[in-house]
């Protein structure tokens, strides 16, 4: 395991996922109900920017570190905005984990799972106060079998968020999502992944396609057209069940940010049902 998120955190592929969460997670709350969080991929939790890791690769100055003010953005960009900056941004940048831990009810409850032994042991530091939160030293995708469905709560979401360092990782991901919506049928899963290329993205999604997987929302961030399969070229996120007008609002948000984090304009937004409901 080489892959450690404290060199990549509030980066540009960060900030959508998190921002896209962020309008997830308050879909979630709207009602009163408990909700249930599962986090197979949880990494540390909080991110020191000013730490060696953060500032070898720079990567949050071209993500995160771009957003110096306010800006006139629709109201999930300055939600995820006003959010970031309550959790530590510009001296820290929360992980999912933060993120979600900062929204939750006394009703609700996360569950993160980390396999990295180091940044498991971080994790559950920095969240050894919070009877909430449960922290899993363990893989994350054997534990949707242990995890789904939710004790006692109908109502959540998964997120799977793989580091991609092995070669199967998109086969693992929509085995993972196939999985999650068979155990937690009223759940949403919304699963990550990079955009090298365009061929292993089209494949993952004929494979969910295959799989039989209904109501499926795919959301993707590109800073340039992915002709370098070398290069990060963007990002996606898959959300299986997505809540109600979550596509116009991934829209308004990733449509926004991405004149800043791609000014020169060869950048581009997706938005694509892969499956009807
Ligand atoms: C992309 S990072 C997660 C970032 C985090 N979700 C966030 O948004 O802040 C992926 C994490 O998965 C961990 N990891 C790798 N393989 C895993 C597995 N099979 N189960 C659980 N965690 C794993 C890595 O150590 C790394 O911390």
């Amino acid at each position: 395991m080489n892959y450690r998120h404290a060199y990549h955190a509030g980066n540009f592929a960060d900030m959508m996922k998190h921002g896209l969460l962020l309008v997830i997670l308050r879909h979630l709350l709207r009602k009163p109900a408990g909700f249930c969080v599962l986090d197979t991929h949880s990494g540390c939790g909080i991110y020191d920017l000013s730490a060696t890791e953060a500032e070898k690769t720079g990567e949050w100055r071209e993500g995160i570190g771009r957003f110096e003010s306010l800006p006139d953005g629709p109201e999930e960009l300055v939600d995820y905005l006003r959010c970031m900056t309550g959790l530590g941004v510009p001296k820290l940048y929360p992980g999912s984990p933060s993120l979600i831990a900062s929204v939750l009810r006394p009703q609700d409850r996360l569950i993160c799972c980390e396999l990295h032994p180091e940044d498991a042991r971080t994790l559950r530091r920095n969240f050894r106060f919070n009877p909430q939160v449960a922290v899993h030293a363990r893989d994350g995708y054997t534990a949707l079998k242990a995890f789904l469905p939710p004790r006692d709560l109908k109502r959540g979401l998964v997120l799977i968020d793989p580091p991609f360092e092995q070669g199967d990782e998109f086969d693992r991901l929509a085995e993972a999502i196939v999985r999650s919506r068979r155990l937690f049928p009223m759940g949403i899963v919304a699963a990550w992944y990079p955009i090298k290329h365009r061929t292993p993205v089209r494949r993952f999604h004929d494979t969910l396609r295959d799989a039989g997987v209904k109501d499926l929302l795919d959301c993707s961030l590109l800073l340039r057209t992915p002709t370098d399969p070398t290069r990060l070229n963007g990002c996606g996120l898959l959300v299986a069940a997505p809540p109600y007008r979550f596509d116009e609002q991934a829209r308004a948000l990733l449509e926004a940010i991405l004149p800043v984090l791609a000014p020169d304009g060869a950048g581009s937004v997706e938005i694509t049902r892969i499956a009807e409901e």
